[in-house]
């Protein structure tokens, strides 16, 4: 199994990232209940080789960014911070879709501001905003990125024809939608990225834990494997796709560990299809 792949054909990343939303408060808002905690898991995956982590401005708003920046900054060469803009916050659990290109480079400068970076090095559009035209919000985003802001642009939660559409304007280089073993709506994206050399992100990749429960669909192999849960679902999306980047997020130093585990497990073609059946 390829253990890096290249976004955009040339930010090369390891496959299995990083998720920062399990940093800021309940909800993914506010601070973090943690502070130091949060400070610690970051600096211990990337020490533990994660080169890819995933943000939003959204996440707090803007705590995790701040976090990141603090436990991280200055960032080794090596790593990827791809973050979003595009869904703004109303409160614990609410979130809402704006797209108005003033709006996207105003967040566009505050998470260059927040992260200390003078260009992202992936950038996805949270949510399409249904109420603004695409050609005006992926526009906006590469125009960003002929200004030199944005190295790379990507999409979260869309359809092949909405990636089909945003690519009319902009060379899309990733595409973050919700994927785990069971929820896989988004099958026909994921081959669209595979047969079109586009990073797939699968967020939620443990199902937010519940993937983890007792009685699911990891128990035998994991006995098998001598692996944990996590480890198993994280294998059988890195086995999925070589273009499948796990994003798993946690705030826990030994949940991180547990899923980086997932590296060294490598699920055999009739273990991987006795699975997804
Ligand atoms: N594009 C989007 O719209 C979007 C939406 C949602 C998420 N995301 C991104 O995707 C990332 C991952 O998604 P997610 O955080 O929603 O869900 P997830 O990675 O599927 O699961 C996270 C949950 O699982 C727990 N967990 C993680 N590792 C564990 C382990 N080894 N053992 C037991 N429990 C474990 C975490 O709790 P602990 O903190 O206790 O470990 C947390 O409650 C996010 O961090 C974010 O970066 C993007």
């Amino acid at each position: 199994m390829t253990s890096t792949f290249s976004i955009g054909g040339d930010l090369e990343v390891s496959r299995l990232g990083y998720g920062a939303m399990q940093l800021p408060g309940p909800g993914v808002w506010g601070e973090s209940l943690d502070p130091e905690g949060a400070v610690a898991v970051l600096r211990r995956a990337v020490e533990l080789g994660v080169t890819l982590i995933d943000t939003a401005d959204a996440y707090g708003p803007n705590v995790a960014d701040l976090l990141i920046k603090q436990a991280l900054h200055p960032y080794a060469d090596d790593l990827v911070i791809a973050t979003k803009v595009g869904f703004t916050r109303q409160g614990p659990g609410r979130w809402t879709a704006v797209g108005r290109p003033e709006y996207l480079r105003q967040q566009v400068e505050l998470s260059l501001r927040h992260l200390g970076l003078e260009r992202i090095d992936l950038l996805q559009l949270h949510r399409v905003d249904p109420e603004v035209p695409l050609a005006d919000q992926i526009g906006e985003l590469a125009l960003l990125q002929q200004e030199g802001k944005i190295r790379h642009i990507g999409l979260s939660e869309v359809t092949v024809d909405e990636v089909e559409a945003a690519g009319e304007f902009a060379t899309i280089a990733s595409v973050q939608n919700r994927y785990n073993l069971t929820l896989r709506t988004s099958e026909p994206v994921l081959d669209h990225c595979t047969a079109n050399g586009i990073a797939f992100i699968p967020y939620s990749p443990l199902a937010k834990g519940k993937l983890l429960e007792d009685g699911g669909p990891f128990d035998v192999l994991a006995a098998r494997h001598g692996a944990g849960r996590s480890q198993l679902a994280l294998a059988w999306l890195l086995k999925r796709s070589p273009v499948v980047l796990p994003i798993p997020g946690t705030a826990s130093i030994a949940h991180l560990e547990d899923n980086l585990g997932a590296r060294s497990v490598e699920l055999a073609d009739d273990e991987f299809a006795s699975l997804s059946s």
